[in-house]
């Protein structure tokens, strides 16, 4: 029996109008911030003779795909969101169309040689030297995880791993303690640095830390550092860590998977001083460089160190060998089949041009200013901590003490429920604590003072809902500070 085709003569026109609707959706963006369709979709059943490709279409278009949350809404402020250019999905559709083998250089050598100016451009932003590399990788979590792996195989030697101390903080992400566990570092080897009051890593807690651990015969090898935490946006004193890690030879991790967007804002790039002191830089470009899923950096200070951590070159592989001046990005982290992840990032930035994009990352910043400022003239809001690297805690206070946790979930909740925007919750102090991170270039002021005014409505309305808890009206902003 002859294999059936790929596509089916019958499907081609259902194929070639798909791209209208992409090319429309991509244009028009995210109609909300939150699902347009709650619940599970219908019994999504395989059938051995396969099924129209319109019909297929449809129920994806109209079934699956609305219901799942949209990161790219301008008003989605919960999470880290994801606010995608449309040149970032057509460039996305280009890499899966054209689908190179983006793991070896003689296969890709055009999506290689774009990969490795695109490295090279961030470096440079970065102010690492010209020993630096790198690689795209799925995200932050990925990146995090090369790192670790890096750090491990050029710090420790073969009989260390069992003495490597790791350092981090209670704001790093936890995809860290993921890399961690994964590269066999177990909890109990796991220091969680004090935070200073405007939640950053304490460097003389971090420098005791490290004493201990010499004098107790372990071996420290690495510190994470964060710039632009996912709880705060808090940036670690980089150059105070870098000065405790040098002369103990630690390998300096910063996880940059937010605040990395900075170095691109003239005005920002400031908050990253010390970076280029850093062995390695995680920085994602599907959170604040407006791309698609699947899309961060992961860069060192020096390329050799992930060369000694992942190259193998099995002998199957010969043809596939690098030649001079060639990276086969496969020698550098995990994966060997590996989609052309930077070209998106090319197109949209080759496109754009780095100052839009520069300005576009400024955006972010000014909008959360906008939110603290409406905040400031709402009474009875607090404000935990204040806008940095586009993100922004606080918390209604204008009730009971202990109706406030449930009063702050049940405004956020009904903001969801309101389509109008989404916000995330995080808990400071064991305190819930309502969350806006806000990147979209076209969110406006409008957007951020409507936001916090339905906000105020809802705590509002659940605090008088609540039997024990009836607003105090102060007047006053922020007068129900603890
Ligand atoms: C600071 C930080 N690091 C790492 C990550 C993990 O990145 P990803 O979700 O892209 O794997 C996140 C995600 O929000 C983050 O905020």
């Amino acid at each position: 029996m002859t294999p059936p085709p790929l596509l089916r003569e019958a499907d081609r026109a259902a194929f070639e109008a798909a791209f209208a609707v992409l090319a429309e959706a991509a244009l028009a963006g995210a109609p909300s911030p939150t699902p347009l369709i709650p619940g599970r979709p219908g019994p999504l059943v395989l059938t051995q003779e396969g099924a129209a490709l319109e019909d297929v279409l449809a129920e994806m278009i109209g079934e699956v795909l609305p219901r799942a949350a949209r990161g790219d809404h301008p008003r989605a402020f919960g999470f880290t969101p994801s606010p995608a250019s449309p040149l970032s999905r057509l460039g996305d559709l280009l890499a899966s169309t054209f689908n190179p083998h983006a793991g070896a250089w003689p296969q890709a050598e055009g999506p290689l040689a774009v990969e490795r100016a695109m490295i090279r451009f961030m470096a440079d932003a970065g102010g690492f030297p010209e020993s630096a590399g790198g690689l795209f990788l799925a995200g932050g979590s990925a990146a995090n995880l090369t790192a670790v792996v890096a750090a491990r195989e050029a710090r420790l030697g073969p009989d260390d791993t069992a003495r490597g101390v790791a350092y981090l903080s209670e704001e790093t992400h936890v995809s860290a303690l993921k890399a961690l566990r994964i590269a066999g570092i177990p909890d109990a080897r796991i220091r969680r640095v004090a935070l200073s009051d405007n939640m950053a890593m304490e460097p003389t807690a971090l420098a005791a830390a490290v004493e201990t651990d010499l004098a107790a015969g372990l071996k420290p090898f690495i510190v994470i550092a964060t710039a632009g935490s996912t709880r705060s946006g808090a940036v670690d004193p980089l150059p105070a860590i870098a000065d405790i890690c040098e002369p103990h030879g630690l390998w300096l991790h910063v996880d940059g998977a937010l605040g990395g967007s900075a170095l691109l804002s003239p005005a920002h790039r400031h908050l990253l001083a010390g970076v280029e002191r850093a062995d390695s830089l995680g920085w994602d470009a599907h959170k604040w460089l407006f791309q698609t899923y699947g899309c961060a950096a992961l860069l060192v200070r020096d390329q050799e160190t992930l060369r000694r951590a992942f190259a193998v070159g099995p002998a199957y592989l010969e043809d596939a060998a690098a030649g001079e001046g060639e990276v086969n990005a496969w020698d550098l982290g995990p994966e060997m089949t590996r989609p052309a992840r930077a070209l998106k990032l090319w197109l949209t930035l080759r496109v754009m041009g780095t100052q839009a994009v520069g300005s576009a990352v400024a955006h972010g910043f000014q909008l959360v200013e906008w939110a603290e400022a409406a905040l400031g003239e709402t009474p009875g809001w607090k404000v935990v901590s204040p806008a940095r690297m586009a993100t922004l805690l606080f918390r209604f206070e204008d009730c009971e003490e202990d109706e406030r946790d449930a009063v702050n979930a049940a405004a956020a909740r009904r903001l969801l429920d309101d389509g109008y925007a989404s916000v995330g919750t995080a808990r400071v102090d064991g305190r819930l604590t309502l969350r806006i991170c806000a990147l979209h270039p076209e969110a406006t002021e409008d957007d951020m003072r409507e936001t916090v005014r339905r906000l105020d409505r809802f705590a509002r309305e659940a605090a008088e809902a609540r039997p024990s808890s009836r607003p105090q009206r102060s007047g006053e902003p922020g007068s129900c500070a603890e």
